[in-house]
């Protein structure tokens, strides 16, 4: 079989038989085997629709790039052989069009010797290749081939970095779900060991939120607020059970270790939460005061970290509101009350203030 030079003045020759593998089978199978032939000369379009359609493709035929964004619009193709130089929208024009609306159409521009500047130019839009006029028969169904191949590769390199990108996300959720778990299982082994505080971390953990919701910190903040909340007294682990559970008045041998507990909890979940590290500042200075005189760094008003001061609201207000076998809760007032005496002195007045407004709210409510 010899191949055959096609111009528009030649139209009418015999279109040669299909390939033992022709570029139809690139198409994927839940596609429409269909392609779109844009050219203003008739009898041009005539012979790529006698060749495609001899190919086994569905062959839709318009005159300008107008008709060709409507036939589009209608029904995509995987593929588009469109002339350069037509009336109305030209060949460029429909090239970025379609490459915006349609990105996974393979698009070869036909253009003339004098055109293959623009031609080439159209290859860094997205076009996948171009041919000549006039051409042969085989070189249209060679260059055809390649356009549906390089498309095969590009649809199925997307496919599968989404593919790999939902594997990723499951498997991200997967270790968070993991990790939880396993900060859930530390959480739960401290109130073993103090029954008394039982609910104590979860509520210090709601009531952190809530301020932080009032102060309008964004999610990821969030999120550490809540579970640094959860962890924030940890460190207990490492307390004697005699000291920790002790009815009584502590002696200031007691009081300082049981006071160890943030450094502790800091140091035992150091490893765990480097991702976390805003979790990490609220279980090492939840104890710091805002005059300085906290521990374990004695930092000074702002040098505290802003979810440190909050848990130090958080939890006080917990600890003030608790049943204790020795004494029972305050009230929600008297509680208030408490922590706004001691606004600028133990607390920041501004989280102090964000808390009031989370109670007027309804965001922070006794159970
Ligand atoms: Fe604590």
């Amino acid at each position: 079989m010899t191949s055959r030079l096609v111009s528009p003045s030649a139209a009418s020759i015999a279109v040669p038989p299909p390939l033992a593998q022709p570029a139809l089978s690139l198409v994927g199978s839940g596609e429409p085997r269909r392609v779109v032939i844009v050219d203003d000369e008739p009898r041009l379009r005539q012979v790529l629709v006698r060749l495609m359609t001899r190919d086994g493709f569905e062959c839709v035929e318009v005159a300008d790039g107008h008709a060709a964004v409507a036939a589009m619009t209608d029904q995509p193709a995987p593929l588009l052989l469109s002339d350069l130089r037509m009336p109305g929208m030209d060949g460029v024009e429909l090239l970025r069009q379609v490459r915006e609306r349609w990105p996974d159409t393979a698009v070869v521009m036909i253009t003339a010797v004098a055109d293959v500047e623009v031609a080439v130019g159209c290859l860094a839009l997205g076009a996948m290749d171009y041919l000549t006029k006039p051409f042969h028969l085989e070189e249209v169904r060679a260059r055809v081939r390649q356009a549906l191949e390089k498309r095969q590769l590009v649809v199925e390199n997307r496919t599968y970095q989404r593919q790999l990108e939902v594997r990723v996300a499951e498997q991200a959720r997967r270790l968070e779900t993991l990790f939880l778990a396993s900060m859930q299982s530390l959480a739960d082994a401290l109130e073993v060991k103090d029954p008394y505080t039982r609910g104590h971390s979860v509520r210090v953990s709601r009531y952190a939120a809530a301020i932080g919701r009032t102060l309008g910190v964004d999610a990821p903040v969030l999120a550490q607020l809540e579970l640094g909340g959860h962890l924030h007294d940890i460190g207990k682990i490492g307390v004697r059970e005699q000291v920790l559970n002790k009815p009584g008045p502590l002696s200031d041998e007691e009081y300082a270790h049981i006071m160890t507990h943030p450094e502790i909890g800091w140091r035992l979940l150091s490893p765990l939460l480097a991702e976390a590290p805003m979790a990490l500042n609220v279980v090492r200075s939840h104890h710091e005061r805002f005059d300085g005189s906290g521990m374990p760094d004695g930092l000074v008003g702002d040098a505290i970290p802003l979810e440190a001061r909050i848990a130090a609201v958080a939890d006080s207000f917990d600890a003030m509101t608790s049943q204790r076998p020795y004494r029972s809760g305050l009230t929600m007032e008297a509680a208030r009350a408490e922590l706004q005496r001691c606004a600028g002195t133990q607390y920041d007045p501004l989280i102090v203030s964000a808390f009031d407004r989370a109670v007027q709210t309804g965001a922070i409510a006794l159970a």
